[in-house]
């Protein structure tokens, strides 16, 4: 069969944020400690920060980076990790089962930002916590001065305000495995009054609100429109996270995953449109696609990681070539609906499923990842992305047959017992 591409100049879909091509940096296994904090390292610098890793993080050129989670914000107190290094407390992480000792926190993230040449999103906890510590922490954060906790900042160190503008307002609130899970309902209320309080404080805040941590969960989508019924008119973001898989060792599926990624973005788009025109609004929600990468190679080995301790090797996923094939796919994938997904972050950085990984002492390489990230990164931003027909074979991916039959049956399953379907 004769293979075409047709593109024209004239159709074109919109211009890539420089932001697609963010990554995050969460409290998770060696992530910080270990990855881009290693204060005994013979290659760090005078704070700790090992900088063979900020050099691989400089070339990769990534505009934004979420901090500090992850699962692990959701029972995180923000106030451990601030002040005299040597003062703060050892914690408990129950979202990784680890300990956490707080010596890298929200100032060191700040500097490392600053040597890397990144702006932060910072993730507030909605899970164990609420509007008092979230509008606490951005009067921590971007106050210039003359309240408690501006002036507190500044005896910490940091004189001038942070400034930080990009906030998610919780993480994966719909996922039972969050600690503080909420029902859409609870959290719809919550992050909208906690959005209102930060946008008092500063209206042009860019808050992101959660939605389904994947297009497999039982609530996903009714989630995304309860939650925007709540929060449309603080959000500016709605946020998607997705990985793939290839452990059934189906390749032609896995290859096609990024098929799974556009149905899931298109999906969403629907849902924001759909709750955009109920409200009669002019606004347009825009996309924050803050976690998505391949996560599985894994998950055997860190069944056998002990807990309780700093720096667990756990989600140290080794990649393929196969792998990098995948996430360029899922590159194209976010260019390709860059006229409403503005951010999008490679979870994660380092170590943590992630393109740069370390030895503990020793040296630190790139992944096969790393390098369809650095050229998208590299030449994919500030372009405008055109609007392509192809004509080429194609094939049917067995799995995908299977999922969509899956979803059948579930479908049919509601609608004997009478509920909505959702698909
Ligand atoms: O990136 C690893 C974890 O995946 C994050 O902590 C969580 O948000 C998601 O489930």
């Amino acid at each position: 069969m004769k293979c075409t591409v047709h593109a024209s100049k004239n159709f074109v879909i919109g211009t890539a944020d420089k932001r697609l091509f963010s990554s995050f940096v969460e409290q998770l296994g060696r992530c910080v400690y270990g990855g881009i904090y290693e204060k005994d390292h013979p290659l760090a610098d005078e704070d700790g920060l090992r900088t063979d890793v900020l050099n691989l993080v400089k070339e990769l050129d990534v505009p934004m980076v979420r901090f500090p989670g992850g699962n692990y914000v959701s029972n995180h107190r923000w106030e451990d990790s601030v002040g005299p290094v040597e003062e703060r407390p050892m914690r408990l992480d129950l979202a990784w089962k680890a300990l956490d000792p707080n010596q890298f926190g929200i100032k060191e993230f700040m500097d490392w930002c600053q040597k890397v040449g990144t702006e932060p999103m910072m993730a507030l906890n909605l899970g164990t916590r609420g509007i008092d510590e979230a509008k606490d922490l951005v009067e921590y954060c971007n106050h210039p001065g003359g309240t408690a906790l501006s002036e507190l900042r500044k005896s910490h160190g940091s004189e001038a305000p942070y400034d930080i503008r990009m906030w998610c307002l919780g993480n994966e609130m719909d996922g039972p495995w969050q600690v503080g899970h909420k029902t859409a309902e609870e959290y719809g209320r919550l992050a909208s009054e906690v959005g209102k309080a930060l946008k008092l404080f500063d209206p042009s805040l860019e808050l992101v609100a959660c939605g389904s941590s994947n297009s497999d969960m039982p609530t996903f989508p009714a989630w995304e429109e309860t939650v925007l019924d709540h929060t449309w008119d603080i959000a500016d973001y709605l946020s998607l996270h997705m990985y793939f898989r290839n452990d059934e060792n189906d390749a032609e599926t896995f290859l096609a995953s990024s098929k799974k990624m556009d149905e899931f973005i298109e999906t969403i788009v629907h849902v924001c449109d759909y709750v955009k025109t109920k409200k009669r609004s002019k606004k347009t929600m825009y996309l924050s696609f803050d976690e998505w990468n391949v996560w599985f190679h894994s998950n055997e080995q860190d069944k056998a990681e002990p807990d309780w301790k700093v720096g667990k090797h756990i989600l140290e996923d080794v990649y393929t070539f196969e792998d990098a094939l995948v996430v360029g796919c899922l590159l194209n994938s976010l260019l390709k609906h860059c006229d409403r997904v503005k951010v999008a972050c490679l979870a994660q950085l380092v170590n943590v499923i992630a393109p740069i990984m370390t030895e503990d002492g020793g040296p630190s390489w790139a992944q096969t990842i790393y390098w369809p990230f650095y050229y998208a990164s590299k030449y994919g931003r500030g372009g405008e992305v055109l609007d392509i027909r192809l004509n080429v074979p194609s094939m049917k991916t067995i799995s995908m047959e299977r999922y969509h039959m899956q979803m059948q049956c579930l479908c049919t399953m509601r609608k004997n017992r009478n509920l909505i379907c959702s698909w």
